[in-house]
């Protein structure tokens, strides 16, 4: 067992901004799945978005966020939120990071979709997710530790349902235990859930399934933003087309030449995300492809390097300047709930980045704002910890029986199939319901009750799909309205009944001392 002050679970760009920050005296571990530059961060192609172009202020960077995400953000994490971006960009720039600059040096600002200004800081082109990552990595001090290739797979909680460490297996599902007073849970969101996504295989909700199995309360959760721009190959996503691509001029248009976006919004091809990605799954439900038309983009290759080694990869040739797509799960607007530092509802629980809920995007988050996020929280997070050192608790042993038959999961191609088919862009009751039916049946509660000490990483990764699936798919069904990154079909308007209003999801932890109590 190792001690700690400070447990990370996760490597993206919101870990590392946290222990970047936090005081040298502290000892802290990150535990990461795989390896620490393997995240959705690293791969990250749009931008950070601030408001620092002379027509711009923060207020109108409010204004656009509040818009994008259909008014079911709260309005003061966002005006925080803008107003810290600017000297969190001067702050990378002194740490060494190098963003794309004009001959003058002054910072190039590119625009993506439901943006009114150019705000977005880019560097190496589509390549500023991996530019951050690698700097903040070059920062880190000698009491940061890094584990690769451990999967936490518990949270371990005392009597008083207060967390104090966490349980994790390496490649060999060895078991392994790490205690520490603050347990921080940055593990992205859930994108591989689904068959069609941007996100690295990694991404699989685990920090959000595993908050909810510790009682903490999730909120959001039906809000998931479909990318309108993955590259379409052979009937299958094959990874992001960045809205950058747009924001210079590319245009969508479908097989006959037309641009689809026509008459769709008054922004056109920069219209909100769910709006154009709805657009284009009615294209390809009829069986029209769609494409990106880039012939007006001079130096596509320079601008876009990784988008563009992407088609290459998959055989699109560049030179005739379309690009086939399909959108696909991209990020989740919901998450674990947070206060304004990341503390969850469980005492010692801590959430940052796409992993938290922090109301900043609401309904549907605005391009750019998630790297500022994870850069905002991390660092308020880190601010927090130094000024209120944690005590450790002591250890309970495990009581959980581990002799129970777990019932078998689907496969993991299964799951996302199905998530996809019934809980994707568009949604109905009927659809939700049955797989709602399909979820239940595989009865995830006994997994809570009886632990997963037994399960391989594997099987444990197939459970945390499936969990988390399920907290998409009880909230889709609850909320009867269509808003941002939540569309039905059978509600295909927003209500302003559910105006404010969110869905919160939390697991029933007296039910579980009530069930131990009976065991013993
Ligand atoms: C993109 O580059 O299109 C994605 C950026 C984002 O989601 O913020």
């Amino acid at each position: 067992m190792k001690k700690a002050d400070v447990i990370i679970v996760g490597s993206g760009l919101a870990s590392l901004q946290l222990a970047r920050h936090l005081s040298k005296d502290l000892n802290v571990i990150v535990l990461t799945k795989s390896f620490v530059k393997h995240s959705n961060s690293t791969y990250a192609q749009g931008g950070i978005a601030a408001a620092i172009g002379t027509s711009d202020t923060p207020y109108l960077h409010y204004l656009d966020t509040l818009e994008a995400g259909c008014h079911l953000n709260h309005p003061n994490a966002v005006m925080q939120l803008v107003q810290e971006a600017p000297a969190l960009i001067e702050e990378l720039i002194k740490d060494g990071c190098q963003f794309d600059t004009d001959e003058a040096g002054a910072l190039l600002l590119g625009k993506e979709g439901s943006h009114n200004q150019r705000r977005i800081v880019h560097g190496g082109g589509d390549q500023t997710g991996k530019r951050i990552v690698e700097g903040l990595i070059q920062h880190l001090s000698s009491n940061i530790s890094i584990y690769e290739n451990q999967f936490v797979y518990e949270l371990l909680l005392d009597d008083l349902g207060r967390c104090y460490g966490v349980k994790s297996k390496d490649q060999e599902n060895c078991m392994h235990t790490f205690t520490a007073p603050y347990v921080v849970l940055s593990t992205g969101g859930c994108g591989q859930i689904y068959s069609f996504t941007s996100n690295t295989d990694t991404i699989t909700g685990d920090g959000m399934a595993l908050a909810y199995i510790a009682g903490a309360e999730l909120a959001d959760m039906e809000f998931i933003q479909f990318h309108p721009t993955l590259l379409y190959s052979n009937e299958e996503t094959k990874g992001l087309v960045s809205e950058a691509v747009r924001g210079e001029g590319a245009v969508l248009i479908n097989k006959t030449g037309e641009r689809i976006m026509e008459n769709v919004h008054p922004l056109k091809d920069l219209a909100p995300r769910h709006i154009v990605a709805q657009n284009i799954y009615n294209y390809l439900r009829k069986g029209q492809s769609v494409y990106l038309d880039i012939r007006s983009i001079r130096d596509f290759q320079m601008k876009f390097p990784t988008v563009s080694a992407l088609c290459e990869d998959h055989g699109i040739d560049l030179s005739k300047g379309l690009i086939p797509v399909a959108p696909g799960a991209h990020f989740v607007m919901g998450g674990v709930q947070t206060d304004p530092v990341g503390q969850t509802t469980v005492d010692g629980l801590y959430a940052l980045g796409e992993t938290a809920c922090t109301g900043v995007h609401g309904a549907n988050r605005l391009a750019s704002n998630s790297l500022l996020e994870a850069l905002t929280f991390g660092k308020r997070l880190a601010r927090h910890i130094n000024s209120n050192p944690g005590k450790h608790i002591p250890i309970h042993k495990n009581k959980k029986n581990t002799t129970f038959l777990f019932p078998e999961l689907p496969e993991k191609e299964l799951i996302q199939r199905l998530m996809m088919e019934r809980v994707g862009i568009v949604r109905s009751a009927q659809k939700l319901n049955e797989q709602m039916e399909w979820l239940e049946s595989f009865q995830l509660e006994k997994f809570h009750e009886f632990g997963l000490d037994l399960l391989t990483v594997e099987q444990i990764n197939r459970f945390f799909m499936m969990q988390t699936a399920w907290l998409v798919t009880a909230s889709a069904i609850e909320r009867e309205e269509s808003r941002g990154g939540h569309y039905r079909c059978d509600f295909p308007n927003e209500r302003s009944s559910w105006q404010g209003k969110q869905i919160l999801q939390q697991r029933l932890l007296e039910r579980r001392a009530f069930n131990e109590q009976i065991k013993s």
